[in-house]
């Protein structure tokens, strides 16, 4: 990799840094302590022993049965308690309290021995190595992504795996934004950003586009569920949530079309998720 100024890596942190300057102007203060934790926690949460979507398949070709594979930002193992069943061990390093009481609790209900959780900053942990290391849905956050990919690969004995979607998740509600705070959302940043940052890294990766939809079959059923659903997220402050609320129920005919399945979010952008991977170079 090349260790010269990533030119890329400036204009990345200056967009996670208007993201961060943005919600601290607009919610009066700086997010909680373990913003990820509570009820963001739970709704990270999954089955590890569901039947796997394709999404989740194609990360699964990469494990052999030998392997550790670690989850930089893990959350609560959405991506690899699934993955236990599939390797020797899970390390899923993160640094909210509130994903690792998730994390455990899921583990241990699915009578899963071989996955342990680090309460760190995938920047500051030391010393851990493993075959595969993943990382889903966390780059949008990291302002040091240099040096957080650096650790990646380097953490890695053959393989690494990135995984986004093509609108971030905190950029899906772009419209519910707008409408609540009147002003166009800073946009945390994607797969363009991102990729910028590892060309320039020296770094080639293999740049798949996945098939499954962003939180397939989780359609509302009712109107009060699309609402719930849509003030969600570390987009709307607390003091903000009843207005949010009240003003997604007065626009609720444009936001949202109804049909046999349920309340179909007409904000919500069409999105796919692109697993960017590379194999360490001379790994077996
Ligand atoms: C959107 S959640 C994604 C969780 C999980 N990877 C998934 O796809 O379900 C982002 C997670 O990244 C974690 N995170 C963000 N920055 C991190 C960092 N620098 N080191 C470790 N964890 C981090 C947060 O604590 C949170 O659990």
């Amino acid at each position: 990799m090349s260790g010269g100024t990533v030119k890329a890596a400036e204009i990345y942190a200056a967009q996670v840094d208007a993201v961060k300057e943005q919600l601290l102007r607009l919610h009066g203060g700086p997010q909680p302590d373990d913003s990820w934790g509570g009820a963001a926690a739970s709704r990270f949460r999954y089955d590890p022993r569901r039947a796997l979507d394709a999404n989740l398949e194609a990360i699964a070709s990469y494990v052999r049965s030998e392997d550790v594979v670690i989850d930089a930002g893990g959350g609560a193992g959405r991506v690899s308690l699934p993955m236990a069943f599939r390797c020797r061990e899970v390390i899923n390093v993160d640094s909210s309290e509130g994903m690792g009481e998730e994390f455990r609790e899921s583990a241990a209900e699915a009578g899963i021995t071989n996955a342990r959780f680090v309460q760190s900053d995938w920047l500051e942990v030391e010393e851990l190595q493993g075959d595969v290391i993943v990382t889903a849905n966390v780059t949008y956050f990291v302002r040091d992504i240099v040096r957080f990919v650096s650790k990646l690969d380097e953490a890695s004995r053959r393989r690494v795996v990135m995984n986004v979607w093509s609108v971030p998740p905190p950029n899906q509600r772009a419209p519910l934004f707008q409408l609540v705070y009147e002003e166009e959302q800073a946009e945390v940043p994607g797969y363009q950003q991102l990729l910028q940052v590892l060309w320039e890294m020296g770094i080639l990766p293999d740049v798949q586009v996945q098939p499954g939809a962003f939180r397939a079959g989780e359609v509302p059923k009712t109107s009060e569920e699309a609402v719930h659903q849509a003030t969600q997220g570390r987009w709307l402050s607390p003091k903000d949530q009843d207005r949010g609320r009240k003003l997604i129920e007065q626009h609720f005919q444009e936001l949202y079309e109804s049909g046999p399945e349920g309340f179909r979010p007409l904000w919500q952008p069409e999105t796919q998720e692109l697993l960017i991977t590379w194999e360490k170079k001379g790994a077996a």
